[in-house]
């Protein structure tokens, strides 16, 4: 397959360019059996509907979820429409045969630790997801034989959201083991370290194009600012400076990786960044709400959740917050085209339109 075709190709399977897809879906589609994939793994961020099938209360299966997605219905995505990365990739858990244009394993509430999600029931931890993406490597080696599987893999990206639960649905939480078992440093450096060996892993396995979410600035999510106050009290901040902290050290970590991995590129994608653009200048964007969600109740709309019949509001694109914890469609979409064109603040040290060109 040409550079060029798998641009397109790269393209159609990112958000932005979803209205590529929408326009030229037999493109996407023809294309996609050829060269290579995208798969994806991580949390709410990037979970398209494999929570659907656990038990779990992290689930997002009820309007107003979905309301303002293609087809209107809730699919599962924690937010109104579409996520960052959508859609081109089925989920691990109904996937079946289809894995020749990537898989999707992200699972709600999870993150690096196991234990993470496990408050609100059944969840795929981040080292459970990679392990299946070594089954699926299994199932495309018996299919394309070995050769073609690792030329794919090799061209494919995998792009992971994860972490920011280890800390505000975990470490943090009232009565955590992990808070009694290390201090805040410890923490983050034990989860780059379990990240790390699972980047690793992912390289073994043939892959070489890897994504990163950095965390956002989750110390202005609606649930918590609920929980530590507004900007001007001290919970804010405090809680942006781990996600500034674990930023700075995963930033370093990929610096050392890709000495250690030859011919890898691991892309640090500043989600972080993006977000506090657009909260420090929303009318840029067409926001007017950075602090209050647009589904849910409480003074920052963060206290009780986004739940069917509760208070929503008319026009999403104008928060930047969907529930209590999750970004608006809109906002998924500015990450998305400024991860995929935007500058080395965005992604660093090449953006994702040019990594699909390598
Ligand atoms: C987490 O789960 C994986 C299996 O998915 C296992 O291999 C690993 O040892 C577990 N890690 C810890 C710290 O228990
Ligand atoms: C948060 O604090 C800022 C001032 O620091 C104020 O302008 C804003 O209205 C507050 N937001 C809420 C929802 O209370
Ligand atoms: C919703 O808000 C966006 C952003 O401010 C605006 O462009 C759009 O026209 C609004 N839609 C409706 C139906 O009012």
């Amino acid at each position: 397959m040409t550079k060029l075709r798998r641009t397109v190709l790269i393209s159609c399977i990112l958000d932005v360019i979803l209205i590529c897809c929408i326009f030229f879906k037999s493109i996407c589609a023809s294309q996609a059996k050829a060269g290579s994939a995208l798969f994806v793994f991580g949390d709410s961020t990037v979970d398209c509907g494999n929570n659907n099938q656990l038990f779990t209360m992290a689930r997002a299966t009820f309007l107003p979820f979905g309301r303002d997605f293609d087809t209107h219905t809730p699919t599962g995505r924690f937010t109104n429409g579409r996520l960052s990365i959508d859609f081109l990739v089925p989920g691990y858990l109904t996937a079946g045969d289809n894995i020749l244009q990537g898989v999707n394993f992200a699972s709600a509430g999870s993150g690096i630790f196991n234990s993470t999600g496990s408050i609100f029931g059944q969840h795929i931890p981040l080292q459970e997801q990679v392990r299946y993406f070594g089954n699926v490597r299994n199932r495309l080696i018996a299919r394309l034989g070995k050769e073609a599987t690792s030329n794919l893999l090799a061209n494919s990206i995998l792009y992971i959201s994860t972490g920011s639960n280890d800390y505000v649905n975990n470490y943090l939480l009232p009565i955590s083991p992990l808070y009694l078992e290390y201090t805040s440093d410890e923490f983050k450096e034990k989860l780059i370290s379990i990240l790390a060996q699972q980047i690793e892993l992912l390289y073994d396995f043939g892959a070489r194009k890897i994504v990163i979410a950095s965390f956002s600035p989750f110390g202005t999510v609606p649930s918590v600012m609920e929980r530590y106050g507004n900007e001007s009290e001290k919970g804010f901040s405090f809680l942006n400076v781990f996600a500034q902290e674990y930023n700075a050290a995963l930033f370093l970590k990929l610096l050392e990786l890709r000495v250690k991995l030859p011919g890898s590129y691991l892309i640090y994608n500043n989600v972080y960044n993006t977000i506090q653009d657009i909260i420090l200048n929303p009318q840029q964007y067409g926001i007017v709400h950075t602090q209050t969600s647009c589904c849910g109740m409480g003074r920052f709309g963060g206290a009780i959740p986004c739940l069917p019949k509760l208070p929503v509001c008319s026009n999403a694109s104008q928060y930047v917050f969907w529930d209590e914890f999750h970004p608006t469609s809109s906002t998924y979409s500015i990450i998305a085209q400024r991860f995929w064109s935007g500058s080395i603040a965005d992604s660093f040290p090449i953006n994702i339109q040019e990594l699909a060109t390598l």
